[in-house]
């Protein structure tokens, strides 16, 4: 329910979630008005299963205009409290550290004969980066009751951890990493300084959670060499399942099946389906994903005519220019494959870029092949909710640096993200799987990428925090 004020609890909080992304965005209408709109994912669904009554607050940042407006109107949602960071210091900690310089480290993107330069420019955003974790870690002050446990989410706020211990030793910290970790000596590569402002910001907290035991043990390896061990910090692996309820009953909303008719269209009678769906972050490979797609056809002369490559890649992060560039190739390319390959009756790659929930569980339940195969990810929720939602099950082609692939690797199809060839041979191996054989293969990999969902997720972290 929106509110004419904004939340705040006066220091009666007893469960605070901290995130740079809130549940909830506004956007100022023509008429001068705020639209609300309500965002989704596993953080939602946790705190709504500890119910309304339970003292929970989530802190997140102003990140637009409509945003700030908001704050400064003194509108807001009943258990939300959105902080209005200046857009320049947030724009330097978000674009700036979070995602050019925290973000490359952990999945490894640099191409390092040129980048990273950690030049005068770098600093600036840092003493930004600091002061945005501090404007956090002083409103859950602010607002947690005494004894109250804080999960502090993501790599935007590594630093909240140490500052919130100093200033309220009371409270039960946990920190949880959505991403991978680097290793040691990827890691490294950040000045010394940053090096340790991020290690001992996260060894404040009391309990730290990553999405796999992997990425687990790459942190306690970068603390082990670099800040001389954890300290008395708790190391937990909470590998975030997908929401099984959710999925079927909306998937089998009338939209959907809206969508479903159109997309049947666009692939054609008869012929299958290889489905990817991403929010276009440059770790998720996509444009390799339609080079081993383009080696297929030209391997497998066969598959022409016969096959639809059914690509979503999603913007996002569209403030920094590589990201824009990034898909503007996979644009580029998709158009290439299809003036290349395509028919007058067949369109080897369909490609949409505009975000649509609806029509993405449409291609789930249409996948034969769910291709997902990222240079790194700290999970992959899709390569676990395309088994759960698709119609006729679907043979996954995996990678093997996606988390995901400690819990499905055994019934997908794995592969080295780099090897475009073996990508191809892979995506004919998902393609001619028997039928049998997918069906029990989806069996399995539906339990086991629904084996902890959200809300059991959020409260096993919450317990093990507090018990
Ligand atoms: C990815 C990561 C999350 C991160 C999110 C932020 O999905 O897996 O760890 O929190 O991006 O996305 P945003 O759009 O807010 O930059």
């Amino acid at each position: 329910m929106a509110s004419t004020h904004v939340a705040s609890t006066h220091g009666a909080a007893q469960v605070l979630v901290a995130s740079n992304r809130g549940p909830v965005s506004y956007e100022v209408q023509e008429d001068g008005s705020l639209r609300a709109r309500r965002g989704g994912g596993g953080l939602v669904s946790g705190l709504s299963a500890i119910g309304p009554d339970a003292g929970a607050l989530w802190v997140c940042s102003a990140l637009s205009g409509g945003d700030r407006e908001a704050v400064r109107r003194g509108v807001g949602e009943e258990g939300v409290r959105m902080l209005a960071v200046p857009a320049e210091v947030h724009a330097d900690a978000y674009n700036g550290v979070a995602n050019s310089v925290l973000w490359f480290v952990h999945h490894m993107l640099y191409q390092t004969p040129l980048e990273p330069v950690f030049d005068a420019g770098f600093w600036r955003q840092w003493e930004n980066y600091a002061r945005y974790n501090r404007a956090f870690a002083e409103a859950l002050a602010d607002e947690a009751a005494e004894g109250a446990a804080v999960l502090v989410q993501d790599y935007h706020l590594t630093l909240v951890p140490g500052l919130l211990r100093k200033l309220r030793p009371d409270l039960r910290i946990g920190h949880f990493s959505h991403t991978p970790w680097a290793p040691v000596d990827y890691f490294r590569m950040l000045p010394d300084q940053v090096v340790r402002e991020v290690l001992e910001g996260m060894l404040g907290a009391d309990r730290l959670g990553f999405l796999t035991r992997r990425w687990a043990d790459a942190f306690t390896a970068c603390c082990t060499e670099l800040a001389g061990g954890l300290g008395g910090t708790e190391v937990g692996v909470h590998g975030l399942g997908a929401d099984a309820d959710f999925l079927r009953a909306r998937s089998h909303e009338a939209d959907v099946e809206k969508r479903m008719a159109t997309l049947r269209a666009e692939i054609g009678a008869g012929r299958k389906a290889i489905v990817r769906v991403d929010r276009t972050e440059l770790s998720k490979n996509i444009v390799r994903g339609l080079l081993a797609y383009q080696q297929l056809l030209d391997d497998h002369p066969e598959w022409r005519e016969r096959v639809v490559h059914v690509a979503f890649a999603y913007p996002s992060r569209q403030d920094l220019a590589v990201y824009r560039d990034y898909t503007a190739e996979v644009q580029r390319l998709a158009a290439e494959i299809n003036s290349r390959y395509g028919t007058p009756g067949w369109t080897p790659v369909v490609l949409h870029v505009k975000d649509d929930f609806a029509r993405s569980l449409a291609a789930y339940r249409l996948a034969d092949v769910a291709l997902v195969n990222p240079i790194r990810d700290g999970m992959n929720l899709v390569a676990k909710e395309v088994p759960v939602v698709a119609d006729e099950g679907c043979a996954l082609v995996l990678s093997r640096e996606a988390g995901a692939y400690e819990e499905l690797g055994e019934d997908a199809i794995v592969v080295n993200p780099y090897d475009v060839l073996g990508t191809a041979r892979a995506l004919h191996e998902a393609l001619t799987m028997p039928p049998h054989e997918r069906a029990e293969r989806t069996k399995r990999l539906a339990a086991a990428a629904t084996a902890l969902p959200p809300a059991q997720w959020f409260m096993d972290q919450l317990r093990a925090l507090t018990g």
